[in-house]
């Protein structure tokens, strides 16, 4: 599958839509584990990255970037959903997101990445690092009763 580098803080790999259903768990997490590879994390020395995959077919990439300010980083999740939203716009759907990290440690995304991909993705699911082993979860189990305006 070729990649596509569109810019310097995501790249996006199309998929055609009949191939939507191939897509698996260890190709968005092999995606994720290419992603952790850009991480800026020079303070916590805990690289993540994430794929996204998206209703259009599409799977972006993100990794966490952080701030010597700390409370400004960035998750590697929401970093790859906010490259989403960036490129496609506000029509974003998420089937599936998964998250690598570079210590292969239990790793779930946290409360606020949570809360962000129940906006975009109320059905999604995530892959993760659990205690025991690779696990998924669909992230109204990791996040029952999200926040939704309307
Ligand atoms: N981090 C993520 O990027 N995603 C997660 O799911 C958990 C935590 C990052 C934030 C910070 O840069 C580092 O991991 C340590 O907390």
């Amino acid at each position: 599958m070729t990649c596509h580098c569109i810019d310097s803080y995501f790249w996006v790999r199309r998929v055609p839509k009949k191939n939507l259903a191939k897509i698996g768990r260890a190709q968005l997490l092999r995606s994720a584990r290419q992603a952790m590879k850009n991480a800026y994390a020079p303070y916590s020395n805990f690289k993540v990255g994430a794929a996204i995959l998206t209703s259009a077919g599409d799977v972006f990439l993100g990794c966490n970037v952080e701030n010597a300010s700390y409370g400004m980083t960035n998750c590697a999740e929401r970093t790859a959903i906010f490259a989403a939203v960036a490129k496609q716009g506000p029509g974003l759907e998420i089937l599936a997101v998964a998250v690598a990290n570079e210590q292969g440690v239990p790793c779930s995304p946290c409360g606020a990445c949570r809360q962000v991909i129940y906006e975009f993705g109320p059905d999604a699911i995530v892959f993760f690092q659990g205690k025991k082993g690779s696990q998924q979860a669909s992230i109204t189990d990791l996040l029952p009763d999200g926040f939704r305006l309307k």
